[in-house]
């Protein structure tokens, strides 16, 4: 890359944050080169970025087909974004408090994220990154050869009727631009390995979420006003966490679906 961005890592597993970058007016050969920076890095933080809902919605194109969630209510300006607000009387956070990767019910699957912060806590709300390739890495040889033959189901909870629910995808997926194998079942969504029985399947779930988010996989990204986090969710798990009662958070996220043999 020979733009002149700072490119700090945050974590050895995953996470950097660039400085340099105006997504306001970033031509094709920057949104390629901040894709290459994605997919080393898994979650991108760039400070201080000045969005539109338009253009938010335009740098998701680069990324996949941006999603008009089945079931959450988008904003007024923009049916592809979704708030992801936490009022002051509030107790509970959009997403709960859950590790998961986004949308993982549909399948071809999301690809990426992109979350723009818009009020933030002084302290607090930070959010938390694992790296689902370091969960596969430290899995041992006999664990990943099992591995390699299951599915898992996943499904949104409390919406068993709608087809707009549910899929099935491999418990370990290869990702499609750098081959790696990640773990890709989550806590939200993945409700059974439908090749096992049902005390197997629970049993291994619970060992792969506890194991997928082991804090050796993690990075914590703290938010300002004006941030924009991009993440892989074929490759990462994420879990906003919830500690700032009393408070408003505000940000608007735009979620974006893998479009097949693009990456
Ligand atoms: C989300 O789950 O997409 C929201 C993450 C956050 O609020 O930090």
């Amino acid at each position: 890359m020979t733009r002149p961005w700072t490119v700090t890592p945050l974590a050895p597993t995953l996470g950097a944050r660039v400085e340099g970058v105006d997504l306001a007016t970033a031509g094709p050969g920057e949104l390629d080169a901040l894709a290459d920076l994605l997919y080393e890095y898994l979650v991108v933080a760039l400070p201080d970025q000045n969005l539109t809902t338009e253009r938010h919605v335009e740098i998701g194109h680069r990324f996949g087909e941006p999603l008009i969630h089945p079931f959450l209510e988008a904003v007024p300006e923009h049916p592809a974004i979704l708030r992801v607000l936490k009022e002051p009387h509030e107790r509970e956070t959009f997403g709960g408090e859950f590790w998961h990767a986004d949308i993982t019910f549909i399948d071809p699957p999301s690809s990426v994220s992109i979350l723009h912060g818009i009020e933030i806590p002084e302290l607090g709300g930070d959010t938390l990154f694992a790296s689902q390739f370091a969960a596969h890495d430290a899995l041992s040889e006999p664990m990943q050869s099992m591995l390699e033959g299951l599915t898992a189901v996943h499904a949104y909870p409390d919406m068993a009727e709608s087809p707009a629910s549910v899929a099935v995808h491999p418990v370990v997926r290869q990702h499609p631009v750098s081959g790696r194998k990640a773990v890709f079942v989550n806590p939200a969504f993945s409700v059974r390995i439908p090749e096992l029985t049902s005390e197997e399947s629970r049993a291994l779930l619970d060992y792969l979420f506890t194991h997928s988010c082991r804090p050796e996989f993690q990075a914590r990204i703290s938010w300002t006003p004006g941030q924009v986090l991009l993440w892989d969710n074929r490759a990462v798990q994420h879990y906003a966490v919830n500690d700032y009662h009393g408070v408003r958070r505000r940000l608007q996220r735009v979620t974006v679906m893998e479009r097949p043999g693009f990456g």
